[in-house]
């Protein structure tokens, strides 16, 4: 039996080990948390367990840019998760423009600054609307588009300076804004070879109609009407297939998922940004509608066998995240969560949906309580999107903590 460790403790981290469980692999969980030990999932808080897997799958970003999976494959386990060298095209967004520039990947035109007032004269200079990041990792949330000069000009000053994000901030990347729609194709990779994923989307800001500030993610669906075969056969000849040639070009053997969040424009598809994992909360869509071999699948992307294409249901998947109030700037925990049994699922259970855990704690009495920014993902799966979202809103109605943040227009039918 392999023994499969996933690395992470979130509503991503659930999905996986629940898919891999499904797959017949022994799972566990590091650190896990109290909704997938519910959920019957060993969790470990020790990471050193990873060394005695036969294949891990690394969920987060920062163990990644830290080298956890070059330690990891020294000993000899297979690991979905690039190397430190790869990863630095999440970890450096002034890397990875570099790259993208080398390797002749279409993206924003853009300008790096670790100064303020050079940084400013950029932006004064240009009509809006402005896109400001900071180059080192933000969990997400890094991430400034506004029309507003005035904010743009804050925003930079705050971040150049530290005081908002740390020495993460102290290089800002300034960005030409991209209109479209955003679509995140994750790809897997294994070193030499590289084979898209069902197309996803990421509902990014925290209010329904995309308003408010960008959060880790507020649900998502898959498949997309705006990324058929043509679109993604165009992903990957313009993006994914010259990314790998590049990486491969500088000695990178990059075993894992290549993420690609992709801007569909009128001049075609654009490379916003590569993340070096799954992505959360895609992951909790495209997951349950892998059909059979994710596990083996993992194995080949891991050992550099990535040599049969994987297969999804024809149906669809919505998720729906349930945010703790405050969410994301400043969540407020501990509240008490209606609606779930002492297993971490629904007590209104319907068929094709459940719960993935992300931040919650687990009461003595059997109940829970929220436990970090985005507390549960509740994702149904169905026929077709309209199923899907109404199937799990139905759901997602059921569990209520006190000043729950949720959209209601995940996979709404105006966005269609
Ligand atoms: P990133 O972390 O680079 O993906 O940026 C976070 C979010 O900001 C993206 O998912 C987009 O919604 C938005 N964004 C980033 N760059 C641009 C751009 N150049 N034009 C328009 N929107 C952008
Ligand atoms: N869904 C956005 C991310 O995983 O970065």
């Amino acid at each position: 039996m392999t023994h499969a460790v996933v690395v992470g403790a979130g509503g991503r981290e659930h999905a996986l080990a629940r898919a891999l469980r499904r797959d017949g692999a022994e799972v566990t969980v590091t650190p896990g948390n109290d909704g997938m030990r519910a959920d019957g999932l060993r969790c470990v808080a020790d990471g050193a367990v990873a060394r005695s897997a036969d294949l891990v799958i690394v969920g987060p970003e920062e163990p990644l840019v830290a080298g956890v999976a070059d330690e990891l494959r020294a000993t000899g386990v297979a690991v979905v998760g690039p190397g430190a060298d790869g990863a630095r095209l999440e970890g450096s967004k002034a890397f990875l423009k570099r790259f993208l520039a080398d390797a002749g990947v279409p993206t924003a035109e853009h300008a790096t600054f670790s100064e303020v007032a050079a940084a400013q004269e950029w932006l004064r200079a240009r009509p809006g609307p402005y896109v400001i990041k900071t180059d080192g990792l933000a969990a997400g949330k890094g991430v400034l588009v506004t029309s507003d000069l005035a904010e743009a000009l804050a925003d930079v000053a705050a971040k150049v300076s530290g005081d908002a994000f740390g020495d993460a901030g102290r290089t800002v990347v300034l960005e030409e804004f991209l209109d479209g729609e955003e679509c995140s194709v994750l790809a897997l990779c294994d070193g030499t070879r590289v084979v898209p994923l069902l197309p996803a989307q990421d509902y990014k800001r925290v209010g329904d109609l995309h308003t408010g500030p960008n959060t880790g993610g507020m649900g998502a669906r898959a498949p997309l009407a705006a990324m058929g075969p043509g679109e993604l056969a165009e992903v990957q000849a313009r993006i994914l297939a010259p990314t790998v040639r590049a990486l491969r070009a500088r000695g990178i053997d990059y075993r894992g998922v290549l993420y690609a969040g992709i801007m569909m424009t009128s001049q075609g598809p654009r490379l916003l940004e590569y993340n070096v994992r799954f992505g959360d909360p895609e992951t909790q869509v495209v997951v349950p509608l892998w059909g059979p071999g994710f596990l083996d699948t993992m194995v080949a992307c891991a050992t550099g066998a990535l040599d049969v294409a994987p297969t999804f249901s024809s149906g669809a998947a919505v998720t729906v995240v349930l945010a703790a109030p405050g969410y994301p700037q400043r969540p407020v925990l501990g509240g008490r969560i209606e609606g779930l049994g002492a297993d971490g699922q629904p007590l209104a259970a319907r068929p094709g949906v459940c719960v993935y855990h992300a931040g919650t704690r687990q009461t003595e009495d059997g109940g829970f309580v929220t436990a970090g920014g985005r507390v549960l993902a509740v994702t149904a799966v169905a026929a077709d999107e309209a199923t899907a979202r109404d199937e799990a809103y139905a759901v997602a109605e059921t569990i209520s903590f006190e000043g729950r943040v949720m959209r209601t227009d995940i996979a709404a039918r105006s966005e269609a």
